[in-house]
């Protein structure tokens, strides 16, 4: 195992895309930022200096952070910003997870342009479960605005109604051949005829979930969010915001040019969103390409239809781990969370945009995360300070209801802002119910855990029920993931054991969600043996 440093330096940068030039916050200057490519086993040492106007902070998504909480980086959870000038030092170690990660600024919207790729190799002396692949390449796809992201945001935040919607997406940097201005910078991914390649597919994009197909290809998954999976083969892909998946595509078709494509799957009815379509090109690399020169028009894949909800479940239900695995029990904690959109009413002097007249908001068991700001919630329950959260969030919705129904009570879908973590003791089995309501709109919510994976045993449509959905269980070889997308109108169900000591957020990785309140924190105490409370916090952590 080695240690690997990095210097990053969070900064603005011009960038020209859809035929205007603007500044951007990018790391080093990159767009996307630098990829990260290590081993497991090795340690990570990442020198972050803040050059930007904004407060920053990065996180490691997915990295399982054992014991260093003070390296996870969501602002006021783990850690205060870096204020512009700042700098921190995130040190940590990759134990056991192999596959694709990625990492992203964690503090308001910066990560539409703040992220990269963070690439787990096998650990030393040790080699792929499958077939080597000839050529690696990482994919990330995301989402472009004309205007500068946080004003995006802080629009959207002032009049209390929803964010203007991405102007393209891209997949590493480039929106492809589909816009204006764009074509001549496609990204190209040259194939030998024959050969085995691995694509790393991040969803990096803000506020969409994203479909993605290769013309003429099928793919075999063999991996997702740094857990290998048992291999199936399929001709589309969806990832959620923050969900990997890696693939492995044999080049074995007419050498030619085909297109890979992306786009939106909207599962909210009625929302506006991005109906564009992003393009980067799998070409034979050959010389053997007949009659085709870089003009001709690549072979384009079809992609499932925006609203086609059961693809998206044909493909989330395809997961299983690559062997049966000692599932963790008996359960200790049975949760259950509704995760949802809702509405506020509005209060004199306020701005409210929102649909009549109200202003969006959104919830776990209708409580509306609010971030602290003089202390992170880590330092605050470290050093006991009092009045920064409290720990009563609910371990079951506060009323029971029809969840799916949009035809519910205004105390129902009025939360109460807090800043509430639940609290698990070391090494207890949690099984947690997430719940998707349809208060305001019923959507497809991308549930993410910070510094942990976990267990996926079941997901369906409508509202959970432990007596009959608990048959539904695949308590044999359920996937191993950090992010699960909760279907609209439906539920899943996850299993962990709370065996890593710190705070660690979860929340709807749909940004446009966070903002809005979609989220909670988990508080997991120190065990009592050497190696199961958390290390002293680094001696550079910024100040509030
Ligand atoms: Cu990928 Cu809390 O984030």
């Amino acid at each position: 195992a080695e240690v690997r440093h990095h210097d990053f330096v969070v900064q603005q940068t011009p960038v020209r895309r859809l035929c205007n030039t603007h500044n951007i916050i990018t790391v080093n200057g990159q767009f996307p930022g630098p990829n990260i490519e290590v081993r497991n086993g090795d340690t990570l040492v990442i020198n972050v200096v803040n050059q930007a106007q904004y407060n920053v902070t990065l996180h490691w998504h997915g990295i399982r952070q054992m014991r260093t909480a003070w390296a996870d980086g969501p602002e006021f959870v783990t850690q205060c910003p870096i204020r512009p000038g700042g700098s921190y030092t995130y040190r940590f170690t990759i134990r056991g997870q192999e596959g694709t990660l990625w990492w992203h600024a964690h503090s308001s919207w910066l990560r539409a342009t703040v992220y990269g790729a963070l690439i787990i190799r096998p650990k030393q002396n040790t080699s792929y479960p499958f077939a080597n692949p000839k050529r690696e390449y990482p994919v990330l796809l995301g989402e472009w605005w004309n205007q500068n992201p946080i004003d995006v945001v802080r629009q959207a935040t002032l009049t209390g109604a929803a964010p203007d919607i991405s102007d393209a997406f891209t997949i590493n940097g480039q929106p492809g051949d589909f816009y204006n201005c764009s074509s001549k910078e496609t990204v190209v991914f040259p194939v030998k005829p024959g050969e085995t390649n691995l694509f790393r597919f991040i969803n990096a994009a803000l506020n969409a979930e994203l479909f993605i197909s290769v013309g003429g290809h099928s793919m075999t998954v063999v991996g997702a969010d740094a857990s290998y999976t048992k291999p199936f083969t399929t001709s589309y892909l969806m990832l959620g915001p923050g969900q990997t998946t890696d693939v492995l595509l044999i080049s074995d078709q007419p050498p030619s040019r085909y297109y890979i494509a992306s786009r939106a799957y909207a599962s909210a009815q009625g929302a506006a969103f991005d109906n564009t379509t992003t393009t980067a090109i799998l070409e034979y690399d050959c010389g053997c390409i007949p009659g085709q020169g870089p003009s001709s028009s690549p072979i384009l894949p079809a992609l499932p239809a925006y609203n086609d909800t059961a693809s998206v479940s044909a493909f989330t239900t395809s997961f299983r781990s690559p062997k049966p695995v000692k599932l963790p029990s008996p359960v200790d904690e049975h949760l259950v969370f509704t995760v949802g959109l809702g509405l506020f009413e509005c209060s004199p002097g306020q701005i409210c945009g929102g649909p009549n007249g109200t202003r969006f908001t959104a919830s776990v068991n209708n409580v509306s995360f609010v971030l602290p700001s003089s202390y992170s919630i880590l330092e605050a329950h470290k050093m006991a300070v009092p009045g920064v959260f409290s720990a009563d969030f609910p371990s079951q919705p506060p009323v029971k209801f029809d969840y799916t129904s949009n035809n519910v009570s205004r105390e129902l879908w009025q939360p109460v802002p807090a800043t509430k973590v639940y609290k698990l003791s070391f090494g207890s089995v949690v099984q947690l119910v997430l719940q998707g309501t349809g208060i305001f709109s019923a959507e497809n919510h991308p549930i993410h855990l910070h510094g942990y994976d976990f267990y996926i045993l079941a997901e369906g449509f409508g509202n959970f029920n432990a007596a009959t959905d608990s048959a539904k269980f695949n308590l044999v070889d359920p996937p191993m993931r950090n992010t699960v997308t909760v279907p609209a109108s439906g539920w899943a169900v996850i299993r962990f054991v709370a065996d890593n000591p710190g705070v660690w957020l979860m929340h709807c990785h749909l940004d446009v969600h966070i903002t809005w309140g979609l989220a909670m924190a988990f508080l997991v105490e120190d065990g009592v043996g050497e190696l199961e409370s958390l290390e002293p916090a680094p001696a550079d952590m910024p100040l509030c």
